[in-house]
């Protein structure tokens, strides 16, 4: 899929806001955090101007997208989105909000057809955002132009392996280059089948009392909080009902630092899994290995967790990829699908599914274990005194390097590397100026 070109538009002034410089609220070399980057309301908004609005964030994936007319609402940062399959089959994103009075133009979550029509005073765009209906028209002025009212669309979307990613940002580099070396990590689950992946089952959502970044930067980075945070989950799991044995608990592994902020962590222990008994039986072991390399079976391909910056992750486990969408400082929503690979039988592909609700849907026994801690630590940060301690991030510190096996910048399992490296990259984004910032630059609508 070839990236979509910026729509040139004209647009009226934006107000200025002040920016902060976020350099004192990190210390990352000594593994220092300031909390008010959970809480604080400026820089939340700081957030949505300089980290998400620039960025490649994630919508869909291509197999919600069959018909001509297919779509789906989403959001990038708080921006409303429509994501809609077009007559010429291409996919495109547009701002879910009418041209005329910013009224939302679709209400549903997802469906088909061959128009939006705003239900305030029917402006109809059709699916490739294009404004082709005005009551009244007649009343509206000669130079009245309606060519250019049409939807606000996004500056580039792109694809990679059937997950859609699009961006605001004109000056973005190409999806793939803002991936980086996490493609390697990524296809660990995207490309273990020559078909590719689909999404099964729906969208799950819920809201959560938490700091989008706290989900963001544990998937990055965090199998510490396995062991403790999910005790009685991992007993449960166990075939004997005892608990995990210590391959388990100690268990080896590595962990994934991009210099772009991604991060993956990974068990390499053999007994250190948890798939679906179903799912398990049904791949062909050697011929993944002579796919993605025994490397990548051993590790990536098993129980670890990961973050595309900012906000996408994913467990290869059970196929779950969810975005973390800010809701404010103090809240987040989780969306989350199930991801199979095509070739499974309609049956794995219904045990993986249901093996990824009984783990991480929202009543999941893992998943209501995550949300707890996160909207605990948020809960706490509401105070002055507790809304602006300093954190621990030292774990792993001095212990990243080339391991010879794994591609990039690795550490070991139980690390707070990655972490650095996602909350790096946020400082930096945070203090650069986006595009819409720079004079002449700014033209989406
Ligand atoms: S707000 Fe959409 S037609 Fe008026
Ligand atoms: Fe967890």
């Amino acid at each position: 899929m070839t990236s979509t070109p910026a729509r040139p538009m004209d647009r009226l002034a934006r107000v200025p806001h002040p920016s902060v410089d976020v350099s004192a609220h990190f210390d990352l070399d000594n593994g220092l955090v300031d909390r008010t980057v959970f809480s604080d309301p400026s820089l939340y908004q700081q957030e949505l101007r300089r980290v998400f609005a620039p960025s490649w964030l994630f919508l869909a994936h291509e197999s919600q997208f069959k018909r001509p007319g297919d779509f789906f609402t989403t959001y990038m940062g708080e921006d409303p989105v429509i994501v809609a399959l077009g007559r010429d089959r291409r996919i495109r994103a547009f701002l879910n909000a009418c041209r005329h009075r910013g009224m939302r133009i679709c209400r549903a979550d997802a469906g088909a057809t061959k128009a939006f029509t705003c239900s305030y005073h029917g402006w109809s765009y059709d699916t490739s955002g294009k404004l082709v209906n005005v009551p009244n028209q007649g009343d509206y002025p000669d130079h009245f132009e309606q060519d250019r009212w049409g939807l606000v669309e996004v500056a580039q979307l792109d694809t990679y392996k059937g997950l859609i990613f699009a961006t605001w940002n004109p000056e973005a580099p190409p999806l793939a280059e803002a991936l980086g070396g996490m493609t390697w990590y990524m296809d660990a689950m995207l490309d273990r089948d020559p078909e590719g992946t689909e999404v099964v089952g729906g969208v799950h959502k819920w809201a959560l009392e938490g700091n989008w970044k706290l989900a963001a930067e544990q998937f990055a980075s965090d199998w510490y909080h396995v062991n403790i945070s999910h005790a009685s989950a991992l007993m449960v799991m166990s075939p004997n009902g005892k608990g995990p044995k210590d391959e388990i608990v100690q268990t080896p592994g590595r962990q994934y630092s991009d210099p772009l902020g991604h991060g993956h962590g990974f068990p390499t222990h053999p007994k250190s899994r948890f798939d679906d008994r179903v799912v398990h039986d049904w791949y062909d072991y050697d011929a993944l290995r002579e796919r993605l390399g025994d490397t990548r079976v051993e590790g990536p391909m098993t129980t670890g967790h990961a973050t595309v910056f900012p906000n996408f992750s994913y467990l290869p486990v059970n196929g779950s990829i969810r975005v973390w969408h800010p809701k404010g400082p103090n809240r987040m929503e989780v969306w989350a699908w199930t991801l199979v690979d095509r070739s499974m039988p309609d049956e794995v592909k219904d045990a993986q599914r249901l093996y990824n609700l009984r783990t991480f849907g929202p009543t999941g026994i893992f998943e209501q274990d995550d949300g707890e801690n996160w909207s605990e630590c948020q809960a706490t940060a509401h105070g002055f005194m507790s809304g602006s301690m300093t954190l621990n991030y030292q774990m792993g510190l001095d212990l990243q390097a080339e391991d010879g096996v794994h591609p990039g910048t690795t550490g070991r399992l139980y690390s707070d590397g990655a972490a650095r490296g996602f909350y790096t990259r946020w400082r930096d984004l945070m203090n650069t100026p986006a595009w819409h910032e720079k004079p002449g630059k700014d033209t989406t609508s």
